[in-house]
């Protein structure tokens, strides 16, 4: 079976990969830095602790390994950060990748599946929105996954490499067995923080706007299950192991929640009740972000089997009803 390499093993989809992957019989290995991830959160294969700036760093691991792919999830996600700390955004994720990229050219193996994101769109004139939508991303953090979209355009057409990115929309929900889930600190996503509302730990969960022009006034969000996650991954890399160079793809259920379907959701489900707040706007925030997965489903074969918010919102209440005390609020 293949040898891979998942960079950001530590961290809410990087360790989940590892997991999904070595249960598949794959030999895996994380690099984390641990600067957001969790050593415990590392399954299924050794922890190499290492940082990517470094090139240097990066070419000895890689050499002599024997990886057959690598999948590169390590990166900074918060787009109000990015906006007050660029540089972060700009090193982390633009730099310290083109040094993991620049690595692989140099010692192997050419083949990477890329984490992007639909923040690569900006606020989309179209939605649901294909992958032939224009990149207009209107934040560093998006700017910087844009960015490394286009190096990995001109490393295949120069030098063979072969590179998929993948676009995720709202990445969501846990493992089914209640083991991994989402842990960031501090915690900005909207799921956990409702969970975190109804488990009595945050005394309310504030919505941020609720006069955009969607149904109910709420932003709409495509929020993904962390497992069919996963699945397309494996698929995108069997697709480039197979000899493919490599392409672009929105993962994304093509269904959309607004926040407060996303309380709803989760009063049902813990049965608890849940306070919400009306606050202003967040910064940045586009008011509907659907995908259009067609080119997934036939180019990879790939279609979401957890199309409901139900069973998102409780396997995740599931991790976190077994990890949250009020210490890590
Ligand atoms: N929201 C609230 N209250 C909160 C937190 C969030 O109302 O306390 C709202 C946000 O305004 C947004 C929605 O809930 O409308 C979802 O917010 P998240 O922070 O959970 O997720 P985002 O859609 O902002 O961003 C996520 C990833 C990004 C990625 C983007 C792409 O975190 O990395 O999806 O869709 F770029």
């Amino acid at each position: 079976m293949n040898n891979i390499l998942v960079v950001g093993g530590a961290g809410f989809i990087g360790s989940h990969m590892m997991k999904y992957l070595s249960q598949r019989g794959y030999q895996v290995t994380a690099l984390d830095n641990l600067s957001t991830g969790y050593h415990d959160a590392v399954t299924g294969g050794e922890l190499i602790q290492a940082d990517l700036k470094n090139y240097e760093e990066v070419r000895d691991i890689l050499k002599g390994t024997g990886f057959d792919g690598v999948m590169h999830f390590a990166s900074s996600i918060e787009v109000g950060e990015s906006v007050v700390n660029p540089r972060k955004y700009y090193e982390n994720n633009v730099r310290n990748t083109l040094n993991l990229i620049n690595a692989m050219m140099d010692q192997g193996p050419s083949n990477l599946i890329f984490s992007s994101s639909a923040a690569v769109y900006g606020n989309p004139r179209q939605v649901p929105i294909p992958e032939t939508h224009a990149l207009q991303p209107i934040n560093p953090y998006g700017k910087s996954k844009a960015i490394i979209e286009s190096v990995l355009e001109d490393y295949r057409s120069a030098y063979g490499f072969s590179a998929t990115s993948l676009r995720y929309f709202n990445a969501a929900g846990a493992d089914f067995d209640g083991h991994l889930g989402e842990r960031h600190e501090p915690e900005t996503h909207l799921i956990p923080l409702v969970i975190q509302a109804a488990l009595g730990l945050r005394e309310n969960i504030k919505i941020f706007g609720a006069d955009y022009e969607t149904p109910d006034g709420t932003c709409v969000r495509d929020y993904i299950h962390i497992e069919d996650l996963c699945r397309a991954h494996e698929l995108a890399l069997q697709q480039i192991l197979g000899g493919s160079q490599g392409s672009s793809f929105n993962l994304g259920n093509g269904l959309g929640f607004s926040v407060k379907e996303v309380i709803e959701a989760v009063r049902k489900i813990s049965g608890k009740p849940i306070t919400a707040v009306v606050e202003g706007k967040r910064a940045g925030d586009p008011p509907m972000l659907i995908a259009d997965a067609t080119k997934a489903a036939q180019a990879l074969g790939w279609k979401p089997k957890i199309t409901s918010l139900d069973e998102i919102v409780e396997s995740a209440l599931r991790f976190y009803e077994g990890h949250y005390t009020s210490k890590d609020i």
